[in-house]
């Protein structure tokens, strides 16, 4: 029998795996799982999506003009070297399918974001996994995996699920090391958290240079994940290119009035970075005080912590999870990502980030 055949490189690809957000018994668990702000959206942004409900029968703006202003205003860039998108996902998949196909390859780190093999497989291109050094982009083995075959590298800083950053000079000399012809894509998700000097935010880069472009979203320190809403800011040509493949009405309106709003909220914005600090710091600490039970902290730039345990033993990262899942906390365990003996923890409420510390000590007090 004839039946419709999907595209080789289509089928070659391995799903999204979402964090957990569901645990049999517990009508709320503690959701670590997917590095939302545990605060909360800001009020006036809440106050603004509940603005919006009676209007929607219309459409939503095509252009989000409102909303890559208040982008602009907030981050000193051209309105207009903007574009938004249903989440920052929509964003890299689609400068993925423009500047990418079949025979081409997309360069990212091995313990990167893990879209961006799916959105390397989703254009026809061939995802390269590039090593990684102690859990931080190792910009010689990201060059070393370039070929001519190469189209498009994807960076994200800091990295999700290492939580690690790299500085200016690191990024430049990436940069610099790429031909022309390769689009440099630099991630930055949780941008917005870190706090180091040696971070470069990537925008000058995107502005000055034909071949970089950034990325952000609303979906971390701002609160909004629900909303879906990223955006991308870059040479003209490329912003050019999201606009013709983007679909057309890919902000909704609630969200997009939401993300207005929260933007204009610094206090919430700086709030929930002082939370994360505070609280990534403390988790830190308990997760060092179990150091002799092989459990290690890697430093984090994030509003997450990438916790490793030993491989064997009754101390495993598998064995973690599970004791956690029974406290009903949700963080990530990471086998599919190469990291089956790590699982990464976003920082949570006090009482969360609390509870998934006493819970870790009792499975290691209990198993050891
Ligand atoms: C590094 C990184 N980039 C992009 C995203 C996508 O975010 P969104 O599509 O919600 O904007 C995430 C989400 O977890 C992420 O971790």
């Amino acid at each position: 029998m004839n039946a419709p055949i999907v595209k080789p490189w289509i089928d070659a690809i391995h799903a999204y795996v979402p964090g957990k957000a569901k645990l049999g018994g517990f009508a709320e668990p503690v959701k670590l799982s997917s590095n939302e702000n545990p605060l909360g959206p800001s009020p006036k942004a809440i106050a603004a999506m509940a603005a919006t409900a009676g209007h929607a029968h219309r459409y939503p703006d095509p252009a989000s003009v409102a909303l890559r202003e208040a982008i602009a205003a907030r981050y000193g860039l051209d309105a207009g070297r903007i574009v938004c998108g249903t989440g920052s996902d929509e964003l890299l998949q689609l400068l993925a399918t423009a500047y990418c196909g079949q025979g081409d390859e997309i360069v990212h780190d091995v313990h990167g974001f893990s879209l961006y093999p799916i959105a390397a497989r989703r254009s026809g291109a061939e995802p390269v996994a590039a090593g990684d050094t102690d859990y931080t982009t190792d910009v010689d083995k990201i060059l070393a995996s370039v070929t001519p075959a190469t189209r498009l590298v994807f960076v994200a800083n800091p990295n999700n699920p290492t939580g690690t950053m790299i500085g200016r000079a690191e990024l430049h000399r990436l940069h610099a090391g790429l031909r022309p012809d390769i689009l440099l894509v630099i991630d930055g998700a949780y941008a917005e958290y870190v706090e180091d000097p040696d971070y470069e935010d990537g925008f000058a880069m995107a502005r000055d240079l034909p071949n970089v472009v950034t990325t952000r979203t609303f979906s971390k320190i701002y609160g909004l994940a629900a909303e879906r809403i990223g955006w991308a800011y870059g040479p003209q040509a490329v912003i050019d290119v999201l606009n013709k493949v983007r679909a057309p009405f890919n902000v909704p309106a609630a969200g997009g009035a939401g993300a207005v709003a929260a933007i204009g909220d610094s206090d919430w914005v700086d709030a929930s970075r002082v939370h994360n600090k505070q609280w990534r710091h403390w988790l830190a600490g308990e997760i060092a005080a179990l150091g002799n039970a092989g459990l290690r902290a890697v430093p984090s730039a994030a509003n997450f912590i990438l916790v490793t345990f030993p491989a064997e033993g009754p101390i495993t990262a598998e064995a973690a999870n599970a004791a956690l899942m029974i406290d009903g906390i949700l963080v990530r365990w990471l086998p599919g990502q190469g990291l089956p003996n790590a699982l990464r923890i976003t920082i949570g409420t006090e009482a969360e980030t609390r509870a998934v510390a006493a819970s870790l000590r009792r499975f290691v007090e209990t198993a050891a």
